[in-house]
């Protein structure tokens, strides 16, 4: 079994209880170490910032599970790995509340203008408070967007009437064209695929109100980077918050430079409890299949 990073030593002890277990120390695996670690290896528990890609399971025969500690699995060529007989896992449901308290925060950080106001405190350059100063935008009664029906989707959407927002559900309750037009605050939680690619585009952004606001805890290439920059510019969107990145982790140097956006690093899982359950889910993923027992949660 390999495993690319270290994992805490009693989730780990459930594996060397039953294999043989390689694990990585480092932060991270170039993609040829990754490749000679993998050879002969029955197993893999890796993370998403390793590419799992044809070329890569080509080279590895005795392979049977890749177990990725993440719910989405766009870092993983899922049919190449089907077509050679490898399962594949992911994390679901584990960490459907964290990801969707850090989207409540980012939705109430760029309301209420936080990261902005935080920096001009650190800054030393605040001149104290002002009838007019740093206003931001109430979220009672407004309209929440979800794009995503999905299990973190659904719980985003589920904690909006505590703010007195009113939620719709893209697909569901309207079109996403009707949703763009119509909501306060936009929040993306779709799953990267082909056709959710740059679904928030120049396009998308010209079709949102002036007032909105724009969230993404999902996949930052749902986001054009490039576009939003430009909305948040010219003020088509009031402003934006992003957990994830296109070229994750480099970040649009135009957006680095504007005020109006909120931009936190990848944290959507981010929480002691919630990467101990994912990685604990991992291990029992790849062990139920090395023992010969069905994936608890194949993707
Ligand atoms: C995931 O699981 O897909 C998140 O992006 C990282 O936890």
């Amino acid at each position: 079994m390999l495993v690319t990073r270290r994992i805490p030593s009693s989730v780990l002890s459930r594996l060397e209880a039953v294999c043989e277990v390689d694990v990585n120390d480092s932060p991270g695996l170039a993609p040829a170490d990754l490749r000679s670690r993998l050879q002969g290896k029955a197993g893999l528990v890796c993370v998403l910032t390793d590419r799992i890609d044809e070329d890569l399971l080509e080279s590895v025969q005795e392979l049977k599970v890749v177990s990725n500690i993440a719910v989405g699995y766009d870092n993983i060529d899922v049919p190449a790995a089907k077509s050679r007989g490898v399962i594949v896992t992911n994390t679901p449901d584990v960490l459907t509340e964290a990801t969707a308290e850090l989207t409540w925060a980012l939705i109430l950080a760029a309301a209420r203008r936080i990261g902005e106001g935080e920096r001009l405190v650190r800054s030393g350059r605040w001149k104290g408070w002002a009838l007019d100063f740093m206003l931001g935008t109430e979220l009672r009664g407004k309209q929440l967007g979800v794009i995503g029906r999905g299990r973190i989707g659904r719980a985003v959407a589920a904690r909006a009437s505590a703010f007195g927002m009113t939620a719709v559900l893209a697909k569901t309750d309207m079109s996403i064209d009707e949703l763009l037009v119509s909501s306060d605050v936009v929040s993306i939680h779709t799953s990267l695929r082909p056709e959710t690619r740059h679904l928030i585009d120049r396009k998308a952004l010209a079709r949102m109100k002036r007032s909105a606001i724009l969230v993404n805890t999902a996949r930052g290439p749902v986001v054009d980077e490039e576009a939003l920059a430009w909305a948040l510019k010219e003020r088509l969107i009031a402003a934006a918050a992003l957990d994830v990145y296109e070229r994750e982790p480099i970040v649009h140097e135009e957006l680095l430079g504007l005020e109006n956006v909120v931009l936190v690093p990848h944290l959507g899982s981010a929480t002691r409890e919630t990467r101990t359950a994912m990685i604990d889910l991992a291990v029992s993923n790849v062990l139920a299949v090395v023992q010969g027992r069905p994936p608890i949660t194949p993707v």
